[in-house]
């Protein structure tokens, strides 16, 4: 018998690890003849830990298990799919699971994490394989005519980024994985690398093979140790099967990859600062041009792109194009893991085509909040996102169309507020945010924010309110259209956007009762 207890950091801060030594305790006292795989997570976090048992009828889950719970499932034969207080039954079936189109994460949550064989079993390896037979503009053709665009945020086409790297003659080439996943409510790079790491190596190696590039780099922060652990042993294990090294599967060309981890600084997911970081500089914005895909790690062409895009890619060079293309809407192609957090009743990762409408995936997926009151606002696109109301809920899950509503869909990490939340706190927050964060290279992000947050105090004491709202307005202008990166650029979305569509709270206390 077979059975999975996740060993993904958010099942492990629940007491996953607790569990597992329970069940461990339990088949040693019983002589039970079964072992233990600590696999990823399938992403439904308000059932973690969620363990399950490869019974003769497939699957079976129960969650969520504390480590009290294990003797009485024990007790009820859960390893052979016994009756229980926490059956869930096959976990394929719950709804969350059931409505959502898992391309990226097909594995997640089923496979040993690090077990090739598992992976292979599971429909791993067959794009690398096919990439391997092919020219590396064919392989680039193919990631362009899929229509994926980069997951990271800013969803430029990942084909044209290639191409360029492609067409830029060197002797040396890089591939960066940027895994310096920083945004609030967002967690799908973390959940990949700890639930299938393959996919990502998969995925870089076929960009190496594309753009002949001989060299990976996946830089993750800090702080996720459990995902460093993760892809630092997938790496070893790819090795030493020959997927990585001087000849990827005894093709012709090389790629190996090397985990590096970051010190903790926001603004070092904007490629730029990564890149200074990578090369043991201090994280600071260069200013583009050069693109990294002609001037990039130490100065070579390189592709830098965030985990899910790479991870991506294996479907695409197994399926083809057309199959992945044809998932979606307008020009947003493909499935999108949006990661659904803050106040709501079903926190997880929801992969799925784009095109669901911002309400359906709060108050269907999500269940709308788990304090039960009325959702007010929600952000979309981490602490740089816009604040969107209700009114703005018919909003489809697509980069233009978020953008045409003045939003971002970013790394589409979406978290939910209830009624009890007070916008002018959260605008102040933004400015503070980037405050603290920001690397100090350009004025408008550098000195903008530290006047943010005293002009948004003086609002919130009274002071001139509406003066006080127009210098705010003034400041995000400037910092929207003046900032050298998107930190700076980009607070304004979440400042504008709550005095947009919730004026009612930034109004002085005696103003607002009268
Ligand atoms: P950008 O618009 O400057 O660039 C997008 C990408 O396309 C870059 O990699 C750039 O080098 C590349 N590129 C542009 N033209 C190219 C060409 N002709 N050939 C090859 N490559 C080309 O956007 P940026 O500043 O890199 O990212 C901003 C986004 O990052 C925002 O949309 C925001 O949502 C997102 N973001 C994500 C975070 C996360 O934790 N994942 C955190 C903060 C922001
Ligand atoms: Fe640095 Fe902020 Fe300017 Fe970006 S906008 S380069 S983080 S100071």
């Amino acid at each position: 018998v077979t059975i999975y207890v996740p060993g993904d950091s958010g099942a492990l801060a629940l007491g996953a690890d607790k569990v597992a030594k329970a069940i461990e305790a339990e088949i040693l006292a019983h002589g039970i003849d079964a072992r233990i795989v600590r696999n990823g997570s399938r992403g439904l976090y308000w059932l973690e830990p969620m363990v399950e048992v490869a019974t003769d009828a497939g699957r079976v889950a129960y969650g969520p298990v504390s480590a009290k719970d294990v003797p009485s499932l024990f007790e009820a034969g859960f390893v052979t799919g016994g009756q229980h207080k926490l059956s869930l039954g096959d976990p394929e079936k719950i709804p969350f699971l059931a409505k959502q189109t898992r391309l990226t994460f097909a594995r997640c949550g089923i496979t040993d994490p690090v077990s090739l064989e598992d992976y292979e079993a599971h429909g791993g390896l067959t794009g690398l394989k096919n990439a391997v037979k092919m020219i590396p503009a064919d392989i680039v053709k193919q990631v362009t005519d899929s229509g994926l665009r980069g997951r990271g945020g800013a969803g430029f086409p990942t084909g044209i980024k290639w191409k360029t790297v492609h067409d830029t003659a060197a002797e040396q080439k890089y591939i960066v994985c940027n895994a310096d996943e920083g945004d609030s409510a967002t967690f799908a790079d973390r959940m990949i690398m700890e639930g299938d790491p393959f996919v990502l190596i998969e995925g870089m190696a076929i960009a190496g093979l594309a753009t002949g590039a001989t060299k990976g780099f996946v830089y993750i922060r800090s702080e996720y140790p459990h995902a460093i652990a993760v892809m630092s042993k997938a790496v070893e294990v790819a090795r030493s099967a020959g997927v990585l090294g001087k000849s990827v599967l005894g093709s012709s060309q090389g790629f190996d990859i090397e985990i590096r981890s970051g010190a903790g600084a926001y603004v070092c997911g904007e490629e730029t600062s990564l890149l200074n970081s990578l090369e043991g500089k201090r994280g600071v914005v260069r200013a583009k041009p050069p693109l990294p895909a002609i001037q990039g790690l130490f100065g070579k062409p390189t592709v830098i792109n965030n985990v899910i895009s790479l991870a991506s890619v294996p479907i695409i060079m197994d399926k083809g194009a057309e199959y992945y293309r044809d998932f979606g809407m307008g020009r947003s192609r493909g499935t999108i893991p949006i990661q659904i957090a803050g106040n709501t009743k079903h926190g997880g990762l929801f992969e799925v085509a784009f095109g669901l409408t911002l309400g359906e995936i709060v108050d269907e997926i999500g269940g709308g909040t788990v304090t039960g009151r009325p959702v007010k606002a929600v952000q979309v696109g981490g602490p740089l996102g816009a604040y969107f109301p209700r009114a703005l809920f018919d909003t489809p899950f697509d980069y233009e169309e978020f953008a045409k509503r003045d939003g971002l869909i970013g790394h589409a990490g979406i978290t939910v507020f209830d009624d009890s939340a007070d916008m002018l706190k959260m605008a102040r927050f933004a400015m503070e945010f980037c405050a603290i964060e920001s690397c100090g290279k350009c004025t408008p992000c550098r000195i903008g924010s530290t006047r943010g947050v005293e002009t948004l105090d003086k609002v919130a004491g009274g002071i001139e309110p509406e003066k006080n709202l127009a210098l705010v307005t003034d400041l995000c202008n400037t910092m929207k259209f003046g900032s050298l990166c998107a930190l700076g650029g980009f607070t304004p979305y979440p400042v504008m956007s709550a005095l947009t569509h919730f004026p009612e709270d930034f109004r002085p206390v005696a103003v607002a009762q009268a």
